[in-house]
């Protein structure tokens, strides 16, 4: 029987990462994305050229699939029309044409920034994280998790959305550290999405086994999620790695990106240059008045 899946971004940074991992005999990859796959196509694989906002290209996309791997759209901060049109609208066509094709299983990727603001100290539980994103960015990831919870509560499917750390070949930073998610790993966590079998929506970290996680992987335990890597055995080739030790509560996990903001309210001009766009609607006064 053939098994199905769709990756949809499949050209970016972590669909290229994925990609020699999901390669199965009699599994078909389609690698949906408006840019052209790296590298030479691995056997099985097609590639569909558009965009996730485009509902007819994803109706034929999700044609008789078994698993919606849904990581196209903007991975970092934009301008707030862009994350509206391709992060939210493109996330609701997704789901919306998977619905209407019966497809049973989406993984999303979420991402850490999420709750980016929150110190390390406080990202350890095994009970969900409410949000609290460190950028507009991670307020459109929101609304991905959003979205994913109401098509399991509404139409029975079983919807993953996986608060991604950093996906690198190896950890490069002392950050990352704790928060990578190895290629194998990301594939682990594909192919635990891909056995699912209980309708549901499912909040969890996509980090790998790391030493010095700051995070709880008792979430994606619960879909079978058991992530084998551990980045710490590349903790001597980076500067300033030290030893682990225990969290740092002046650290956020949002890193730099949640950083920004420490000494924001003292001058009172957002850095981004995602903040500063010219904007259609009247803009709010920015300056809280406590
Ligand atoms: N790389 C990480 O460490 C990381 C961490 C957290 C979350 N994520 C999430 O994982 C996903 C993939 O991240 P990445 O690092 O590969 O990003 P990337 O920018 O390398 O790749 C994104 C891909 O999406 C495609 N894309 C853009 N607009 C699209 C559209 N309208 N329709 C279809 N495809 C479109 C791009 O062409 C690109 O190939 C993103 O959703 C990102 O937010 C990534």
């Amino acid at each position: 029987m053939t098994d199905r899946l769709l990756l949809t971004g499949a050209s970016g940074r972590v669909g290229s990462l994925l990609r020699p991992h999901l390669i199965r005999p009699g599994r078909e990859v389609r690698l949906l994305d408006p840019a052209p796959p790296r590298g030479a196509p691995h056997p099985g694989e097609i590639h569909l050229s558009g965009s996730v906002t485009d509902p007819d290209l994803m109706a034929a996309a999700c044609k008789d699939i078994d698993l919606v791997v849904h990581l196209g759209g903007h991975a970092g901060e934009r301008p707030w029309r862009d994350l509206l049109e391709v992060n939210i609208h493109g996330t609701y066509v997704v789901l919306e044409a998977a619905r209407k094709q019966g497809v049973r299983r989406v993984l999303l990727a979420s991402s850490a920034h999420v709750v980016g603001m929150l110190a390390t100290t406080e990202t350890g539980a095994d009970t969900v994280l409410p949000p609290r994103p460190d950028t507009l960015y991670g307020v459109s990831k929101a609304a991905v998790e959003a979205l994913g919870s109401h098509y399991a509560d509404a139409y029975g499917m079983a919807v993953v959305s996986a608060r991604i750390g950093t996906v690198d070949p190896a950890p490069d930073s002392v950050r990352s550290l704790s928060t990578w998610l190895s290629p194998g790993d990301a594939a682990r966590l594909v192919e635990a999405c891909r056995a699912l079998t209980r309708p549901g929506h499912h909040i969890v970290w996509g980090v790998s086994a790391n030493r010095r996680r700051w995070v709880s992987l008792a979430a994606g335990e619960t879909i079978g999620y058991r992530p084998a890597d551990d980045a710490e055995r590349f903790a001597v080739q980076i500067p300033g790695a030290g030893s682990p030790g225990p969290a740092d509560p002046a650290v956020r996990i949002g890193g730099p990106w949640a950083d920004q903001w420490a000494d924001e309210w003292a001058d009172q001009h957002p850095r981004h240059p995602a903040h500063s766009e010219p904007q259609n609607e009247p803009q709010k006064e920015t300056t809280a008045p406590w």
